[in-house]
């Protein structure tokens, strides 16, 4: 029998510092800083402060698309990676998409992947988020706009949406603490908080959904399991798409 594996030291450093999933995040860091063991040093010791991972690296792998992340700023989650897929899926012909949003854009960039020929628009309303946003908008080849909501797009693009993407806050208030603790001292309340029952920020998009979508526009968004109910009692009448993530 040939002699087991010797343990991998950056996967027992990581597990010393409480990190759950210590193999998975010591793969990613050496896919970002290659078996360089100084480079990982200071990874591991933001772990250790509680700083997620994508932060301490600088970026995100969300959907096979790597985007630009850093403090204060939205962690790209791989639970939306299926609102890409739906949305992909419904308007593969779009020729105008919309992020609404957009944090660092990580919706944007991947949706401008699967879809090179449409024009992406990525929209938020916070400065921080948008320094990442236009540094991954270049990187991926789609536009960014600051305001709220559909506000902040160009005029120009009204009644022309052909397909919204909405990763939107979401979390009821009551929920806001079973966030973990890592996310949550790092990423501001405007990106995650919806009210009393989460779905403050889909009444806010929805005012004005069928006034910024084509006649043959969809709005694609994520709700949680437990909001599915309520959601579709809101969109009822609506072009949405609700995706349960
Ligand atoms: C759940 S995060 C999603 C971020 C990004 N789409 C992603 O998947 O990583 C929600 C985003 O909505 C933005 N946001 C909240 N209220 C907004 C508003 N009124 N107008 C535009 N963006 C807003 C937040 O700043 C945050 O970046």
């Amino acid at each position: 029998m040939p002699d087991p594996a010797p343990p991998d030291p950056l996967v027992a450093r990581l597990r010393a510092v409480g990190c759950v999933f210590a193999e998975e995040e010591a793969a990613e860091i050496r896919r970002v800083v290659g078996q360089d063991e100084q480079r990982a040093e200071p990874i591991v010791t933001a772990r250790a402060a509680g700083i997620p991972l994508e932060h301490a690296l600088g970026v995100a792998l969300f959907a096979g698309v790597e985007v630009e992340v850093g403090p204060g700023v939205f962690v790209p989650r791989t639970r939306a990676e299926i609102l890409v897929d739906a949305a992909v899926a419904a308007r593969p012909d779009a020729h105008v998409i919309v992020d609404l949003g957009t944090g660092s854009g990580s919706i944007a960039a991947a949706v401008k992947t699967r879809l090179p020929r449409a024009d992406v628009y990525g929209v938020d309303l916070d400065p921080m988020a948008l320094t990442y946003a236009i540094r991954n908008a270049a990187r991926h080849d789609f536009h960014v706009h600051e305001g709220d909501w559909w506000d902040a797009l160009p005029h120009e693009l009204r009644g022309r949406v052909d397909l919204a993407v909405a990763y939107l806050p979401h979390v009821p208030t009551a929920r806001l603490a079973d966030i973990p603790g890592d996310y949550r001292a790092q990423e501001p309340n405007l990106s995650i908080a919806g009210g009393p029952d989460g779905l403050d920020p889909l009444r806010e998009v929805l005012a004005d959904l069928d006034a910024w979508l084509a006649p043959d526009g969809v709005l694609v968004t994520l709700v949680a399991e437990e909001q599915l109910g309520t959601a579709t009692n809101v969109c009822d009448g609506k072009r949405v798409t609700l995706v349960v993530g």
